[in-house]
């Protein structure tokens, strides 16, 4: 601010002067006319019409003059100030509309060029399978369990009470990796590829106290010829469950429960009495064809090739745990009981999605995959 007005005449007061105004208002003006882009313009109004601007600068020195000469000095300066805004307004508005419509001609995207056509790739379905089936049991309290692809004889036989004289020891069924007299002085069991998922029933007993619950997905093998329905690498998914008070109409009611979640509301499970030595009693489980729902059985004129018109599909073994079993592994069979189930997941992928060649699963070619899409 400048010193006290002795005069109280507003030309004398240097910055007040009509001319000093006009040409402050000309600088504006020009300065205004000739800012590029909306960034120039913020400067330029910083500059001329700011805090710190001459013009505010001069509206200042209006309030040391006298009344008669404090209007004539406002009235000036306040034309001023208005010119110089509404020069700002419209060169912003022009400013904007011609950075606006730069951007479109920049940023125009040409979507007639060709898109980028690099393969992105699909879960195998058998792994979506695996997931979706795990999932249902997840949200059941159960825990997923993994457990060795190459294992020891004990837990992949002994301790499922397979004896030793058991067939399915035998090199048509199993892969030894090292047999028994391979092993060092002591050493009690050989190592195979696992045939089933089982052995990780036994792990995961050793691992915890009961109540169990698990569910095990996993790779196993056995010394089968690649061909449309075998394979010698085949995916299992197994439960287990061990607790007080389990019995056989859990193992129904967990069964019913799968299917129903996969297939339909519809769907129901039956059981045909089996062998297995690790369960007791045992059983073959079934479910009802999802695709004709049993209507194909003894009516010609409505085939059904999902199950071959029997109206029921097999999908694996199941049972309540043997005692013997509880036993090797340290649980009391007095107190707790509890049931298992394992299938191949390939069978069920085979006529869940009418794949007709085991091959086309194993193989990995994406062409087979790629249809099953990215579900997460
Ligand atoms: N482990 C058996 C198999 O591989 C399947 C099964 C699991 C049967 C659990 C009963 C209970 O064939």
């Amino acid at each position: 601010m400048s010193a006290p007005n002795k005069s109280y005449d507003p030309v004398e007061v240097e910055t007040l002067k009509p001319e000093e105004i006009e040409r402050m208002r000309d600088e504006a003006l020009a300065a205004i006319a000739s800012a590029a882009d909306v960034d120039a313009l913020r400067e330029v109004k910083v500059a001329h019409a700011g805090d710190r601007s001459p013009l505010a600068l001069a509206n200042r020195e209006i309030g040391a003059l006298p009344p008669h000469a404090k209007a004539e000095a406002g009235k000036r300066v306040g034309q001023a100030r208005g010119a110089v805004n509404q020069a700002l307004k419209a060169r912003q508005e022009v400013l904007e509309a011609e950075r606006d419509d730069r951007v479109l001609v920049e940023e125009a995207v040409d979507v007639t060029l060709p898109y980028d056509r690099r393969p992105e790739g699909a879960r195998h379905p058998l792994t979506t399978l695996s997931d979706r089936l795990a999932d249902i049991f997840v949200a059941m309290g159960y825990e997923v369990a993994e457990g060795p692809e190459v294992e020891a004889e004990w837990f992949n036989f002994d301790a499922l009470n397979i004896w030793a004289d058991h067939p399915a020891r035998t090199m048509q069924d199993t892969f030894f990796v090292q047999g028994k007299e391979g092993g060092k002085d002591g050493e009690e069991s050989g190592v195979v590829l696992r045939t089933h998922t089982s052995p990780v029933q036994i792990r995961s007993l050793l691992d915890r106290e009961p109540p169990v619950y698990v569910i095990c997905p996993g790779r196993v093998y056995r010394s089968d010829e690649l061909d449309a329905t075998h394979t010698p690498v085949f995916t299992q998914i197994e439960l287990l469950a061990i607790d007080e008070g389990l019995t056989m109409a859990d193992l129904k009611g967990t069964l019913d429960h799968m299917v129903q979640s996969l297939f339909g509301d519809d769907i129901t499970t039956r059981l045909r009495p089996n062998y297995f030595p690790f369960t007791e009693p045992s059983a073959e489980m079934d479910m009802v064809c999802y695709v004709c729902r049993g209507e194909s059985v003894g009516n010609p004129d409505r085939p059904c090739r999902t199950c071959s018109s029997e109206g029921w599909i097999e999908l694996g073994g199941c049972g309540m745990v043997n005692p013997r079993v509880l036993i090797a592994c340290g649980v009391d069979p007095q107190k707790y009981s509890g049931f298992a189930f394992g299938f191949g997941i390939e069978r069920m992928l085979m006529f869940r999605h009418k794949v007709e060649d085991m091959r086309d699963i194993v193989e990995g070619d994406v062409r087979f995959t790629l249809p099953f899409g990215m579900e997460i």
